[in-house]
């Protein structure tokens, strides 16, 4: 039985009086919450300290948007995951849709960047996701294995990684996967990650991201193969994101 995980990606948003405002409604949200799943905060670098000394013992846990390849250096305005773990960050989104296009991150930076955080003891969150031309063109499954496979195909730890499923169109527009093709894409992933370790395939968590919602996140969840989720816009709101970890 794999446990669910709720992740907020907060993106570029927030300031200290925002996020300790935000934190502080959030926890008293989710402590009325018995048996509640994991759950993630991943402010921007400059909060992470701030966060952390909110969330305290609360349980939720700390994670960070991206880090670098490298472990340390030459590599100005790059932060490295071994910074992550020192700031009490046990995981890390990488290969997010908005890094690839807008920071032109391949899949072998991504492989990099995965083998960095597993160095470092932070958990990767890999991203993956087709766009809508991609999917339009009947490409969708083919996009996601090449992404699958060139960011875990070398030295990746299968034992020590998440996968969110984000597809690009469906990310800060309104627009979600139905359940039934999120689960058709988490399938096609389970069935890649077996293929690439048999033991760890059917342990993998699985997070589908793209306009997750309070009213929606109940009929993702339901899926068999959906164990959670990665949510942008609505966790900048205590109330939706509890909802949200609340229905996983
Ligand atoms: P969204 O973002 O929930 O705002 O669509 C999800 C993500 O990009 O991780």
């Amino acid at each position: 039985m794999r446990q669910s995980l709720v992740i907020a990606n907060w993106k570029m948003h927030g300031d200290q009086k925002a996020n300790e405002a935000l934190v502080v409604g959030l926890l008293k949200l989710l402590g009325r919450q018995a048996n509640r799943g994991e759950c993630v905060l991943c402010p921007p670098f400059p909060y992470l300290a701030q966060v952390h000394e909110l969330l305290g013992d609360s349980g939720v846990t700390l994670g960070a948007q991206d880090c670098s390849h490298s472990e340390s250096g030459a590599y100005t305005g790059e932060v490295a995951a071994a910074m992550l773990a020192d700031l009490g960050c046990r995981w890390v989104i990488l290969g997010h849709s908005e890094r690839r296009q807008y920071h032109q991150e391949s899949d072998a930076l991504v492989a990099a960047k995965l083998a960095a955080a597993q160095r470092a003891s932070v958990v990767p969150v890999l991203c993956v996701g087709e766009t809508r031309e991609q999917r339009e063109a009947g490409e969708a499954e083919q996009v996601v294995e090449s992404q699958l496979r060139g960011a875990l195909a070398d030295q990746a730890d299968l034992s020590r990684v998440v996968v969110a499923y984000e597809p690009v169109w469906a990310i800060g527009t309104g627009l979600t996967a139905s359940p039934e093709q999120a689960q058709d894409m988490h399938g096609h992933i389970r069935g890649i990650l077996a293929d690439l370790d048999p033991e760890q395939g059917d342990k993998i968590r699985l997070l589908y991201g793209g306009s997750v919602k309070a009213d929606n996140a109940a009929a993702l969840f339901a899926q068999n193969d959906i164990d959670g989720a990665l949510v942008g816009g609505a966790s900048l709101d205590a109330e939706a994101f509890a909802a949200i970890v609340g229905a996983a």
